[in-house]
């Protein structure tokens, strides 16, 4: 989640480990739908026996000192999860962003030439390059709002070739200039022909600078966004973030209070670039932060934007 568009998803993130290296035979497809990994061992999942079973003082100051801050994010992190060919996802984080730790998630599409299209790129790792080439060449790296850029210059270190893609407005910052991150080229409201055969594309423009770029892929029926709406899972969120979070609707599947805010700033074109996007009737919806709808998805993203009356 970003706070407004002053936000940044992916600033000061906490943690660095990845979950190592598959093989590339472990990036096929199990079924239409990636299963969720078990959630991890805590107080609240443990067997009665275990959590009852008392512990030495010292074992307990211990086990809590290596608690990794990690451990209730959605896992596996910082590794491929197949969703539906040619869709994967690789979820990261926690990201500090306006003084809330959060999820946050990166997805990435085949087009039918092959490349790979990189939508909100999160934490580079050695171990996602080395899934990355079971995939195919990285050739788009794609900002699609002007909070989601953190991690491009790591990103664009590594493939230097490739293409980065932003909103317009992104370049302007000056948190953007000062990293010396290169935008090669802005976002429009239609696809480029990079993608054009594979995927729609539009944007929707809010008050205060927000703009954010939609994506979806025609052949699997998914739509790929990244803050326009959110359904964080407040058992995985420490207390102040579900706490913020909760009360801004950023776990309830829909847009985020400060989000409507500047999307109701961007008046009657924002509500029609939402209603175009509405029309596409994908079949499963994607975004940076939280549970995805991965069935109705339809039916979902209308219920989600009920809110604004398109
Ligand atoms: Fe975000």
């Amino acid at each position: 989640m970003c706070l407004g568009p002053a936000g940044q998803c992916g600033s000061g993130a906490i943690g660095s480990r990845s979950t190592g290296a598959i093989r590339a035979a472990d990036l096929g497809w199990r079924g239409s739908i990636w299963l969720r990994s078990p959630r991890p061992l805590s107080s609240s999942w443990a067997p009665q026996s275990a959590r009852r079973a008392p512990s030495p003082p010292i074992a307990r100051s211990r086990s809590r000192l290596l608690k990794p801050k990690r451990r209730q994010l959605t896992r596996p992190l910082e590794t491929f999860k197949p969703v539906i060919d040619p869709v994967w996802v690789v979820d990261s984080g926690p990201i500090s962003a306006s003084g809330l730790n959060l999820p946050v998630r990166m997805t990435v599409v085949r087009l039918s030439n092959g490349d790979l299209f990189l939508h909100s790129p999160t934490r580079f790792t050695a171990d996602l390059a080395r899934e990355m080439k079971a995939l195919g060449p990285v050739r788009h790296l794609v900002a699609p709002t002007i909070a989601h850029w953190s991690y491009l210059k790591e990103w664009q270190q590594a493939y230097s070739d490739a293409t980065t893609w932003a909103v317009p407005g992104l370049r302007d910052r000056t948190q953007v200039r000062r990293s010396g991150i290169r935008i090669d080229k802005d976002l429009g409201p239609e696809a480029p022909p990079a993608w054009t055969d594979d995927m729609i594309q539009g944007t929707v423009t809010g008050g205060a600078g927000f703009c954010e770029a939609y994506f979806f892929d025609k052949r699997s029926r998914t739509l790929v966004l990244a803050d326009l709406i959110q359904d964080l899972q407040p058992e995985e969120l420490p207390p102040l973030t579900r706490l913020v979070t909760r009360a801004a609707r950023a776990t309830q599947g829909t847009t985020a209070s400060h989000v409507r805010a500047v999307l109701r700033l961007g008046g009657r074109e924002a509500a029609s670039s939402i209603a175009a996007m509405i029309a596409l009737s994908p079949d499963r919806v994607i975004f940076a932060h939280g549970r995805s709808f991965d069935e109705n998805g339809a039916d979902r993203l209308r219920n989600a934007f009920a809110w604004l009356k398109v």
